[in-house]
């Protein structure tokens, strides 16, 4: 799917969905599904390797996991993150986009409105596709003393509404919005051509993602309160084992 067909879409009011993979197996699972967008989100970190948060995750582990992805994904796009520390300035931030693209992802994203402008820059005019994130930024979650919804105050609202514009300006072709206030979402949405991609920021997003493990109910120790599962893998795999387990202990393996 090429970068135009996102814009086109939210113009004629096509929503976009999008959905986090870390292995072969889902990444293939989802692209058959017809997914339009699957990132390798740095969520990878909490959900997949059991960290507390996603300021653990190196670009060595984000490289192994997308090249995995990269493998089991045909028609969707493939968009990696850059981790934390990863993109400090402009030079490093395109030579970090550019061993992801090497690797198999068709577009980078990382975390940061109007103050990432030159990163995203460099990021854009070497030609790789870039998706923004704005709103609450789990890299920061440490800073921030945990995941608050963004554009509570006016001032905090007009700041989104100034970094989607500056992203865009910069090339994005999309922006993540990550819990912010329904209405101010909306107003983003309004005041930009590019796409918004929303998590936990209402229905008025020119798009949706979530984290899968999330949706299917795969890590179901956390889950966001805005999420409702579709699934409940984590009672599947339960249940199966415990099956496998009597089994072995009844000595039942007979060979069919
Ligand atoms: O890391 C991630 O999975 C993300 C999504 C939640 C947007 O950034």
């Amino acid at each position: 799917m090429g970068m135009k067909d996102f814009r086109e879409m939210k113009r004629r009011g096509e929503k976009i969905a999008s959905l986090t993979a870390y292995d072969y197996p889902t990444a293939r699972l989802l692209d058959e599904s017809g997914i339009d967008i699957i990132l390798v989100g740095d969520s990878l970190g909490m959900v997949v390797l059991g960290f507390e948060d996603t300021t653990e995750v190196t670009l060595e582990m984000m490289l192994h996991h997308t090249a995995a992805v990269a493998r089991g994904v045909k028609r969707a796009l493939l968009v990696a993150d850059m981790p934390i520390g990863t993109y400090d300035t402009p030079n490093e931030a395109l030579a970090t986009a550019k061993r992801l693209v090497d690797v198999g992802a068709q577009a980078v994203k990382l975390e940061g409105g109007a103050s990432h402008v030159a990163q995203i820059e460099a990021i854009t005019r070497a030609g790789i596709p870039f998706m923004a994130h704005i709103g609450m930024l789990p890299q920061s979650v440490r800073e921030e003393g945990g995941y608050k919804v963004k554009g509570r105050t006016q001032t905090e609202a007009d700041a989104l509404i100034a970094d989607a514009k500056a992203v865009e300006q910069a090339g994005a072709f999309s922006i993540v919005l990550e819990i912010v206030l329904p209405d101010v979402a909306r107003r983003i949405s309004e005041a930009i051509a590019i796409p918004t991609i929303g998590i936990g920021s209402g229905e008025n997003c020119d798009g949706q993602i979530l984290v899968t493990h999330d949706l299917i109910g795969l890590f179901p120790w956390f889950t966001p309160k805005f999420v409702s599962p579709e699934a409940r893998v984590a009672e599947e795999i339960r249940k199966a084992t415990t099956a496998f387990i009597e089994r072995t202990r009844n000595g039942s393996h007979n060979i069919k």
